[in-house]
């Protein structure tokens, strides 16, 4: 018996061989004497196509052989006449692995919207679509790790359960072993967490920041790679509740040396996917988004521009001035939202915009603070389509005015105390930005929502599967 092969080998071979391919069926056609099978296994977009001679093969095995079936085929490589593959396999010997009844069958050809589909999340791999999302993701996750190891960054592991709450913004989702209906109660007649599993209050963490300059201020560069968790109640196509973060943190790096790395990084994850995964970022501009390869190609080509957030909302408020319409009245010290971002980008500039120094009321305690009192050296990296892809700043090295900030915002001092020792002991100059996993993947795919680009989302009342 031959051994097996995968689609995407297969379809790179010369003709002329024995071989065996196993996968799932994606449709059969044909006629009285001739099956045509598109086979495919994951490996690749392609399908690999099989001809079986009806003669050869037991009817009803054949009849069994349905789109979702799971076969192995054994049969001859030989070239193949018709356009659209290389190569196909004459089928000598067909063996059911799993049968797929096509009445209950989920992934049928009459319903294959989004939304039908999330609600078949577990079988939604199965599609052309979400299989060159997925692969995409893999590849992505690689080209990330690539991309800072050959760099001399170090891949720190920060904490899941954390006690602090990095970003300030009490959304957190919190972990504990308490008895939810029989809570123990401290003196004070609140709820007694020494009696917690970790002995004190914690949830899931929003952000590895905060251990990440731990790793910073010792090793020099290092980033994180992991779930990030949000309880925050935002329905959009833009929010997960469960995404995925890399948090890179520098030592010795100023603001202009982050949006450098900024800005390096995410055209090198762009090129990396045209370069690497082009098969699936060209069925997916072709089936759903035309202007998906020219837009990734324009990013690559562009120095993104870069501002302050002062002069963005001037040009916000000239184009209000100029009959432009938003929900959200623009004012200095607002907070933008996704039209004012995409507003810049895609109507202002027509490419990414870098906007920095941000006022410090909407943004985290541990930016660095300008000396205009009112402003943080912020950097939010804003993208076509997106809006916000990456966050990040200069971090506060001084002690005294970190801890100031602290004081001012009424955050918990003793979670801290740990983070402050950055500061107390040896603090230095440093930077870094938080990249949403997904946010880069729903640019990479073209797709318009987040929870398409995420093999099981989490959002608010969805988590199944
Ligand atoms: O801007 P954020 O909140 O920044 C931080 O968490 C910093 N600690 C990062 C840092 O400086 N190390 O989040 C960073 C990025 C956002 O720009 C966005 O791309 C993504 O994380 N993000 C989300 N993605 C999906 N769903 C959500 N609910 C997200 N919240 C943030
Ligand atoms: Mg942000």
């Amino acid at each position: 018996m031959a051994v097996r092969k995968k689609v995407v080998d297969l379809l790179a071979t010369a003709p002329g061989e024995k071989v065996l391919a196993k996968g799932w069926v994606r449709t059969k056609r044909g006629n009285k004497e001739i099956a045509f099978i598109a086979l495919n296994d994951g490996s690749t977009i392609n399908n690999i196509q099989i001809v079986v001679d009806k003669a050869s093969v037991p009817a009803d095995l054949l009849a069994k052989v349905t789109t979702g079936a799971c076969i192995a085929v054994e049969g001859d490589l030989v070239e193949s006449p018709g356009s659209g593959q290389a190569v196909e396999i004459h089928a000598c010997s067909i063996e059911l692995l799993g049968e797929c009844d096509p009445v209950r069958y989920p992934l049928q050809k009459k319903d294959t919207s989004f939304e039908y589909l999330r609600t078949v999340a577990h079988l939604r791999p199965r599609t052309n679509t979400f299989g060159a999302i997925l692969r995409l993701r893999s590849q992505m996750a690689y080209a990330i790790h690539e991309y800072f190891h050959s760099k001399g960054f170090v891949y720190l592991h920060t904490p899941l359960i954390t006690a602090a709450d990095a970003e300030g913004a009490g959304n957190m989702f919190q972990v504990t072993t308490l008895p939810l209906e029989n809570l123990p109660k401290d003196k004070k007649g609140g709820i007694d967490y020494s009696r917690d599993f970790f002995g004190r209050r914690t949830s899931l963490t929003v952000s590895g920041q905060l251990e990440g300059e731990l790793g910073a201020t010792a090793l020099g560069e290092i980033y994180t790679f992991g779930p990030t968790f949000r309880a925050e109640n935002s329905n959009t196509p833009r929010h997960l509740a469960e995404f995925w973060m890399i948090e890179p943190e520098m030592a010795f790096y100023d603001i202009k040396d982050n949006m450098d790395l900024a800005e390096d990084f995410i055209k090198s994850l762009v090129k990396y996917a045209l370069q690497n995964c082009y098969d699936d970022v060209k069925f997916l501009n072709d089936r759903y988004d035309p202007e998906l390869l020219g837009r990734l190609q324009g990013v690559i080509d562009t120095a993104f521009v870069r501002l302050t957030y002062s002069e963005g909302i001037k040009i916000l408020e000239e184009a209000v001035a100029a009959g432009h319409h938003f929900e959200e009245p623009v004012s200095w010290g607002m907070d933008l939202q996704s039209e004012h971002e995409r507003f810049l980008v895609e109507q202002h500039f027509g490419k990414p915009v870098i906007l920095t120094d941000y006022p410090k009321d909407i943004k985290a305690f541990y930016m660095k603070q300008n000396a205009d009192g009112k402003t943080v050296r912020a950097m939010d990296v804003l993208f076509p389509k997106i809006g916000e892809i990456i966050g990040g700043s200069e971090r506060e090295a001084s002690f005294e005015k970190l801890e100031n900030r602290i004081n001012e915002l009424g955050m918990s001092h003793r979670t801290l105390e740990w983070y402050l020792d950055t500061r107390r002991f040896g603090s230095c100059p440093h930077s870094g930005f938080g990249l949403g996993f997904e946010r880069l993947l729903l640019f990479v795919t073209g797709m318009q929502n987040i929870r398409d680009v995420i093999p099981f989302p989490r959002t608010p009342k969805n988590a199944e599967f």
